[in-house]
């Protein structure tokens, strides 16, 4: 569903993020992203959101190839990669519904169903009761449920979390690890950036892959079944065969919707200062 293909990315004047690294995502898996600071987590998470593309190699999401992918159809694949960030990225002053009744407006769910699904989708994060609090009210662990609902909005085919629970207690990262698995146990894949240990050691049947600056140097699954590895050869596509046509929400956003849904739910509007 997610391959990635001896992928590079050279930053202008920075070097390389990343150097030859593959690796598979398959439909269903939970895998944590590690590796220490500047060691490409966010790199590679923007890759596979298609919000940048690889200096070499390709980057697959579900049929879609970083090679081929038109301007139209990057913005169907982005709208369909659900992204969570460390900071939440919610607009601040509205309401619990209304962060995620935005992102189903800008991307053309018909009026009359935006309100039945934000909240549906908010039921299912567990803020049933706090739909209509303003998000500024809420608890950190609260403020990322929302934004987790917000990343479930389109259907998506992956759930890709930049660190989720770097700004939260404890007790709030139990919650939100609970939920992601949750999410996961329901068939939705989901690729977590963390350098948090603990939460890796609490979680040990997930995948690991780790990176050191910028190369891939562990894959518990490769390390644990022999032959895992085989999957990466070329041939060995996943069952999405090339030019595979995703299904589409019922209605097509406006030309000029995807910059909104960038500015609320893209990783890009960070800018161009990178993470030191
Ligand atoms: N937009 C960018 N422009 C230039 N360099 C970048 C950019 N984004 C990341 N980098 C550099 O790429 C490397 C990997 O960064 P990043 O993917 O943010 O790592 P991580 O998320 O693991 O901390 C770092 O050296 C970082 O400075
Ligand atoms: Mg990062």
């Amino acid at each position: 569903m997610i391959k990635l293909s001896h992928v590079s990315k050279e930053y202008p004047r920075r070097g390389h993020a990343l150097r030859d690294v593959s690796f598979h995502i398959r439909k269903g898996e939970f895998a944590f992203l590690t590796g220490h600071s500047g060691s490409g987590k966010s790199t590679t998470l923007r890759l596979i959101h298609m919000a940048d593309r690889p200096s070499e190699g390709e980057v697959r999401v579900s049929g879609y190839s970083s090679e081929r992918v038109t301007e139209r159809d990057l913005w169907k694949v982005r709208r369909r990669v659900g992204f969570v960030f460390q900071d939440f990225r919610l607009l601040p002053g509205r309401t619990a519904l209304e962060n995620v009744a935005f992102v189903l407006e800008v991307t053309g769910t018909p009026q009359r169903a935006i309100q039945p699904k934000a909240q549906r989708l908010l039921a299912q994060v567990g803020l049933a009761p706090k739909v209509g609090a303003d998000v500024n009210e809420l608890s950190g662990g609260e403020q990322q449920r929302v934004a987790i609902a917000r990343a479930l909005a389109n259907d998506p085919y992956v759930l890709l979390a930049d660190e989720p629970t770097g700004n939260l207690d404890d007790r709030a990262t139990r919650g939100v690890m609970d939920l992601f698995w949750d999410i996961n146990a329901k068939g939705m894949a989901v690729l977590m950036a963390t350098h948090d240990l603990e939460v890796m050691r609490r979680h040990p049947i997930a995948r690991v892959l780790e990176l050191d600056p910028g190369r891939p140097v562990y894959d518990s699954e490769a390390a644990e079944r022999p032959g895992a590895e085989e999957a990466d050869l070329p041939g060995a596509e996943e069952a999405e065969p090339t030019g595979t046509k995703a299904p589409e929400p019922a209605v097509d956003a406006p030309a000029t919707a995807p910059t909104a849904v960038e500015s609320a739910v893209g990783p890009s509007e960070a800018g161009g200062e990178p993470t030191p």
